[in-house]
């Protein structure tokens, strides 16, 4: 068996409501699970939930159930934002699986064995209100803490550390000599400019169950669970685990699982945001090791989403609830903005008016127009049936395709989207200067418009295949209307010359109707 394509998402917080941010990265993450999917490569898709911790303890209680059954409610909702997102993701994790579990604490024990860990005492001050520590920044200048925090405890607590410093210039030597580990650039040289001007300080990995009693149970002192990033870090290698990876699981003899499962470890991608860049790119990198355990291939590091040029907050009201846009607009047209308006890297801006814009001249004037117009045309003038092949378009596209094949390779979605659409404007001006409808009123141009009706109609499943990674609902209509049964999640069926002479195409339907007038919010 070859190694998957192995790419996955942060785990959202279980208490946190599916907003923009959270919907955006998990179709990132699916078309490029799909894109690799469509080049021919076997994926393993992995996203899911992070649910340990004291927020999560403290709600739990606060509506009287266990903090189990509280996580497995909120669980319900956040598997359907997965199915509502088309997402074509292979396994769905949650932390308080007991699969994760083992594994946590399968690691927990041997980098104890192995001595990376030591137990200290912390003295500070902690907030009750808040459940936090304070330090000396969080003080105003007169020495007193905002009352925000109040009452404020000094607090003494033992817990157990993870060693870090000792790892540091190993990993500035690694991301130096693996200049993709960590992408963008931009992203490489802020975490290598934070290695190379900041001692690493040494992570926390406990909490006294006397005080959150929500985590795993550390397996050499049980009056303490990890909890948080040591628990959260560690999905991406439990699920190898539980499903019997060979690398995974020979890191770790004594959970007894057969390697006999399919190749995932190393990850090809962990998808994150800029906001969990130093957990993913110092102390995750640093657990690996540690543990034995090569580092994945690359973090890709995606910006953030403000609406219109705020930030987007629950508290002031500034959001976009994805569930009621794709109720509205369509799945593929909340897919289609987000890749197409924000590259994978820098922040982007959501506006209504933007996406009402893109809507209606991308997808129904665009595409929606030029499926319809060929599909109809066929219908009208040939009933259905597919002319002899002609190539006059067949060259041009086939370098489109082929863009789009790099870029798909690379990553680059929104220049993928790009290369798209000129296949889409494309077709749409072969439309304005072959003028099919005039051909077909003079019988002496029949052979003529038999010719662009080919290049139509083949143009379109081009562009329904080129999609499928994006927009695969939209894809699978394409192909349906024009009477292909297969799938089209194959790049390698993007040939020029697949619809064959006396095929019987399907009935013209809308792919995105027109919407004048976008719903005012
Ligand atoms: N549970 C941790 C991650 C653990 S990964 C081992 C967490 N959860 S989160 O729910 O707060 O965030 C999940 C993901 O959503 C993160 O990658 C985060 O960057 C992303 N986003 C949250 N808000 C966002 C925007 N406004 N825009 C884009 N993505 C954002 O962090």
């Amino acid at each position: 068996m070859s190694k998957r394509f192995y790419i996955t998402t942060a785990i959202d917080y279980v208490n946190g409501q599916p907003h923009l941010g959270h919907a955006y990265e998990k179709v990132v993450a699916d078309v490029i699970a799909r894109s690799r999917q469509s080049l021919g490569h076997e994926v393993f898709f992995l996203t899911g939930l992070d649910e340990h911790g004291q927020k999560v303890q403290q709600a739990a209680i606060a509506e009287g159930k266990t903090p189990q059954q509280y996580c497995d409610d909120l669980a319900v909702d956040w598997k359907r934002f997965v199915q509502t997102l088309g997402l074509s993701n292979n396994d769905f994790i949650r932390t308080s699986e007991q699969r994760h579990k083992a594994a946590v604490q399968a690691i927990l024990g041997k980098l104890h064995r192995e001595g990376h860990f030591y137990k200290a005492q912390y003295r500070g001050f902690y907030s009750t209100r808040q459940e936090t520590f304070l330090t000396e920044k969080d003080r105003r200048p007169d020495g007193t803490f905002d009352p925000i925090y109040e009452p404020v405890n000094e607090l003494i607590e033992e817990n157990y550390y993870f060693k870090m410093a000792a790892h540091q210039q190993w990993l500035i030597d690694y991301i130096e000599k693996n200049p993709t580990f960590i992408q963008p650039d931009y992203r490489r040289n802020e975490v290598l400019g934070f290695l190379k001007n900041e001692t690493l300080e040494d992570l926390c990995i406990t909490r006294p169950v006397a005080r959150l009693s929500w985590g795993i149970p550390v397996p050499f002192d049980e009056a303490y669970v990890t909890y948080v990033w040591f628990d959260a870090l560690v999905n991406y290698f439990s699920v190898p685990i539980a499903h019997g990876d060979p690398v995974a699981v020979s890191a770790f003899p004594e959970l007894g699982v057969r390697p006999i499962g399919p190749e995932l470890w190393p990850a090809d991608i962990h998808l994150i945001g800029k906001d969990i860049l130093k957990f993913h790119a110092v102390y995750w990198p640093i657990m690996l090791k540690a543990m034995g355990a090569p580092l994945p291939k690359q973090l890709l590091v995606h910006g953030w989403w403000q609406k219109d040029g705020q930030k987007i907050s629950k508290s002031t009201g500034n959001i976009i609830d994805p569930i009621a846009v794709i109720a509205e607009w369509g799945l593929d047209a909340f897919r289609y903005y987000v890749t197409r308006e924000l590259d994978i890297g820098p922040d982007g801006n959501w506006t209504d008016a933007g996406f009402a814009a893109r809507y209606n001249a991308e997808l129904a004037n665009g595409l929606g127009n030029l499926l319809n117009r060929s599909v109809s045309m066929l219908k009208r003038y040939r009933n259905g049936i597919v002319p002899k092949r002609s190539d006059e378009l067949g060259p041009e596209l086939a370098g489109y395709v082929g863009e789009v094949r790099q870029l798909l390779s690379e990553n680059e979605l929104q220049r993928a989207l790009q290369a798209i659409w000129k296949i889409v404007n494309r077709a749409n001006q072969y439309v304005d200067q072959t003028a099919p409808f005039k051909l077909a009123k003079d019988p002496a141009q029949a052979a003529r418009l038999d010719e662009v009706l080919y290049n139509l109609v083949e143009s379109c499943r081009l562009i329904a295949i080129c999609l499928w990674p994006f927009l695969p609902q939209t894809a699978e209509k394409i192909f349906a209307q024009l009477g292909l049964k297969e799938e089209p999640n194959r790049l390698s069926a993007a040939q020029w010359g697949g619809l064959k002479e006396g095929h019987q195409t399907s009935d013209p339907v809308a792919l995105f109707p027109r919407k004048d007038q976008p719903k005012a919010k």
